[in-house]
């Protein structure tokens, strides 16, 4: 089976988070169809990986594909929030974990979920099919100001609010389920010069929905810090996102983690000192070479930041 997504940056954050000795365990914490995880199962090989997805028909896509590495990779269909806010008692903390945010080519390309506007399909957008509200089904529950509310915060789709009045007028005819049928609203509600943009009119639009539709605007903060809670102190931990609301989040939670003083042991209650969660080890963001841009577009919009946890709360608290 061929994957039909290629890892992002993938040299980058092997550079950042090699395994230092022998027999780390490292959590790929958004595993997709296993690009990353392969990679770093093939070049060292003493490491030990969990693979989480929420999507479990995208993860049975990376069980086959890394069959050959046997009980070195083990899989998880879980939100990674949910798994670090309850990490099982009986596993070693991670050495290190891996985000690569959103969703894969294969979501875009062969679910069927209504993620690409260049498909007419059903308007689901959901990576975990199994519970949460499908695209249509936001669309049909908004009013016309929180939808345009929402195009706007999480797309930053600046004609938000001709889409939305289009979208409320079309509704009043009949309901809005399938992505040919917004596509259309969007291009005919927007400006001609939009139109002929270099992007698809419908792309902002489409990615607030996908956003809203499986939470990730309010999961990311809780997603990175559960996720350092749980990191072994001297571990490194490598988030590789693909929009600039995204990257911003990232980059403000690790900087506030490397000013974060938890207590020193020896501090009296109540005074201050201690030391800082995190070592930043990219003050600015890697983004990919000319190569991977020309190879792989989507590696364009990629940015990827990682620290090493140099203190750990829980344990000098
Ligand atoms: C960009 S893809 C990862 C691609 C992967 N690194 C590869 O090379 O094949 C992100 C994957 O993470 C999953 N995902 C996104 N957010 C998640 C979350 N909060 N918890 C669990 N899985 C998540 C998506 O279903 C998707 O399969």
């Amino acid at each position: 089976m061929k994957a039909v997504h290629t890892p992002a940056l993938l040299e980058e954050t092997i550079r950042y988070l090699a395994p230092r000795r022998g027999g780390e365990l490292m959590v790929d914490a958004t595993l997709g169809e296993g690009g990353h995880s392969g990679a770093f199962l093939e070049r060292f090989p003493t490491l030990r990986i969990l693979g989480l997805d929420a999507d479990g028909e995208i993860q049975e896509r990376a069980r086959e594909r890394l069959k050959a590495f046997g009980d070195r990779a083990r899989f998880y269909r879980v939100w990674s929030q949910e798994f670090f806010a309850a990490y099982p008692a009986d596993l070693d903390r991670p050495d290190t974990i891996l985000f690569d945010l959103g969703i894969s080519l294969y979501h875009y390309e062969s679910s069927r979920r209504g993620f690409s506007f260049l498909k007419d399909e059903y308007l689901d957008m959901r990576i975990d099919t199994s519970r949460g509200r499908t695209a249509a089904e936001i669309i049909a529950a908004l009013s016309e100001r929180e939808l345009a509310d929402l195009l706007y915060l999480k797309g930053g789709e600046r004609y938000s609010r001709r889409i939305a009045r289009a979208v409320a007028a079309a509704k009043k005819r009949g309901p809005v389920t399938t992505t040919g049928a917004l596509a259309e609203l969007v291009s005919a509600s927007v400006p001609a010069g939009y139109r002929r943009g270099p992007t698809h009119p419908a792309t902002r639009s489409f990615q607030a929905l996908r956003i809203a539709v499986n939470g990730e605007a309010e999961t990311l903060p809780v997603l990175l810090e559960k996720a350092l809670g749980v990191l072994k102190a001297g571990g490194r931990m490598g988030v590789i996102s693909f929009h600039s609301g995204e990257d911003r989040e990232v980059k403000h939670f690790f900087r506030a983690k490397s000013r974060e003083c938890t207590p020193a042991p020896e501090t009296p209650i109540g005074r201050s000192g201690g030391f800082p969660v995190v070592k930043i080890l990219t003050p600015r963001p890697v983004s990919a070479g000319e190569g991977e841009r020309r190879n792989n577009p989507p590696s364009r919009s990629a940015k990827f930041r990682a620290v090493e946890k140099i203190n750990d709360p829980g344990v000098n608290a």
